[in-house]
């Protein structure tokens, strides 16, 4: 018998399409918003249309819609191919993906609104806020009601990454989102003054490391091993990787609050854990690299293991830029300038995006029944616009971010400032522009997946085809 009947593939399907759509309106979104910094008149002048608005609605699309619903259709099918048995609940597992519709919807109404609880990451207000915590509740029982009842005694590597964001995540967003309610849309934080930045910061911070990195390391132990038919290069390496990072990123929430009210110490502690940080993050990256030995020629011919090992890359640079952006005299450089931009969307961008899009490939065939993509070259298309993409949008922000930090800082002889705040602005305005172009490019790659996936998806009849895998222990 096909073992993929005994498995819950219809909310992995469910969620790798949501992640494709989201991800088109999420990007789409971004491309306004870039487009808006270089030519503001397009604001429109209504409400609804202000960059203020529309900013939080990109990010809380593509992390929580695109990003999310990316790691909901992967940590669903690995857990379940890994544990070998079905999903602990099919009903609460539909309640997951319809309740978390239900939060992106809520966000894509009230964001626009102005409906907000100004914490970063942390926009929507709290009767959408509870909707989070009921879902999460709900997920993190399905996934470890399935690890509850595996048939393999082993908990491979990948679901400690998906276990460890699912629990971060829930204790992040409780304690970040306790508030007092005024009314319907509006509330206040329960905690005030600096403890109330350094609550915002740990949770910020550790949404990078919990959610931004961690879930989509739990891709990279299950889809590129998988895609390059090669074990894991250091199964020992990736345990010692998993604690090594959540041990440490826990402390690192400071370092978004130099030379704030934040105590002296607590902002040291922060740089020196975010230092510790790249030891654990390299090492994790070494060893995903590594899976490729002896399987390097694959990349020439196979897009998705180049989507993720040029992903792994990305993951590389973030974490080593991150580090140093820690370091206080850096960061007083850098702080409110382009290169954070620049930093999160070589995150964004490269790791998180292109890790998740090759492992959506993964999953689509599959679960359409086929054995690959309707089309590998436009796989590969997709790669290198998005590649070129970003490589524009990063340069450009790189760019622009220490052409403001050091105007900023540029003082005369007699120690007033050379350049006034919207002459560095102005400056700015070619930038913002290649980063708009950049960003269509991004967009553009995203939206040949679209229909690549599409085609994949509607030929099921047409192209059974039965993938030996499938009829294969995980
Ligand atoms: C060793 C790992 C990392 C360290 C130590 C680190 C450190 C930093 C630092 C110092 C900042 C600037 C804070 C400021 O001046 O306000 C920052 C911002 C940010 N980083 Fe990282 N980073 C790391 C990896 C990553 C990765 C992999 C991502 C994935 C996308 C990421 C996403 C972000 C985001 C979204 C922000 C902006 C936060 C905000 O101000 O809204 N970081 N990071
Ligand atoms: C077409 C692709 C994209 C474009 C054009 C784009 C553009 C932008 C722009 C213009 C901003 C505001 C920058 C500013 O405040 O000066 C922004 C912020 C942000 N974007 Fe994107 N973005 C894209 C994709 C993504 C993706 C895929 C992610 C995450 C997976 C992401 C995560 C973020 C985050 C976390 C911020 C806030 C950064 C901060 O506050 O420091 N973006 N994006």
């Amino acid at each position: 018998m096909d073992q993929s009947l005994d498995y819950n593939y219809k909310v992995v399907k469910q969620f790798a399409i949501a992640t494709i759509l989201w991800g088109v309106v999420g990007m789409l979104v971004g491309v306004i918003i870039a487009a808006q910094l270089a030519w503001p008149a397009l604001n429109l002048d209504i409400p609804w249309l202000t960059y203020g608005r529309l900013r939080p609605l990109h990010t809380n699309a593509v992390i929580f819609a695109f990003g999310i619903s990316g790691l909901f259709a992967t940590s669903y099918y690995v857990v379940q191919r890994t544990c070998q048995v079905r999903l602990f609940s099919d009903k609460l597992a539909a309640f997951t993906f319809w309740g978390w519709q239900a939060v992106i919807l809520a966000a894509v109404v009230t964001l626009p609104m102005g409906f907000t609880r100004g914490k970063e990451y942390a926009e929507l207000e709290w009767p959408i806020s509870i909707l989070i915590a009921v879902v999460w509740i709900a997920y993190a029982t399905v996934f470890f009601g399935t690890i509850i009842k595996r048939k393999v005694k082993h908990i491979y590597v990948a679901n400690w990454f998906f276990g460890g964001y699912i629990l971060a995540v829930t204790i992040l967003h409780v304690v970040n989102s306790m508030s007092m309610p005024a009314s319907l849309f509006k509330s206040y934080s329960m905690y005030t003054g600096v403890q109330d930045a350094m609550i915002q910061w740990w949770y910020g911070h550790n949404a990078v490391g919990f959610i931004l990195t961690a879930g989509y390391l739990g891709m990279v132990y299950y889809f590129i091993p998988k895609q390059a038919e090669r074990p894991v290069y250091s199964y020992k390496l990736s345990i010692v990787h998993f604690w090594a990072l959540i041990f440490t990123y826990m402390w690192a929430g400071p370092h978004h609050l130099h030379y704030t009210a934040l105590p002296d110490w607590a902002q040291s502690l922060g740089m020196v854990f975010s230092l510790i940080l790249l030891a654990p993050s390299w090492g994790g990256m070494i060893n995903g690299m590594m899976t490729l030995s002896g399987a390097w020629h694959k990349l020439r011919t196979d897009p998705i293991l180049k989507l993720m090992i040029v992903s792994l890359s990305f993951y590389g640079m973030a974490t080593f830029e991150g580090p140093m952006m820690s370091i206080k005299t850096v960061n007083a450089l850098s702080h409110y300038t382009d290169w954070g931009i620049a930093h999160v969307h070589g995150g964004a961008l490269g790791w998180v995006g292109f890790i998740t899009m090759g492992s959506i490939y993964y999953l689509i065939p599959r679960m359409a029944g086929r054995t690959r993509m309707y089309s590998t070259r436009l796989i590969d298309l997709h790669f290198w616009v998005a590649t070129i993409g970003i490589v524009l949008y990063i340069a450009a922000m790189w760019i622009a971010g220490v052409m403001q930090g050091l105007m900023w800082r540029a003082v005369n002889p007699d120690g007033t400032l050379t350049y006034t705040f919207v002459e560095g602005v102005k400056a700015s305005y070619p930038y913002y522009v290649v980063r708009f172009v950049g960003g269509v490019l991004y967009l553009a790659g995203m939206c040949v997946m679209a229909y690549n996936a599409w085609m994949t998806l509607k030929g099921r009849d047409t192209a059974r085809a039965r993938i030996p895998e499938m009829s294969l222990a995980a």
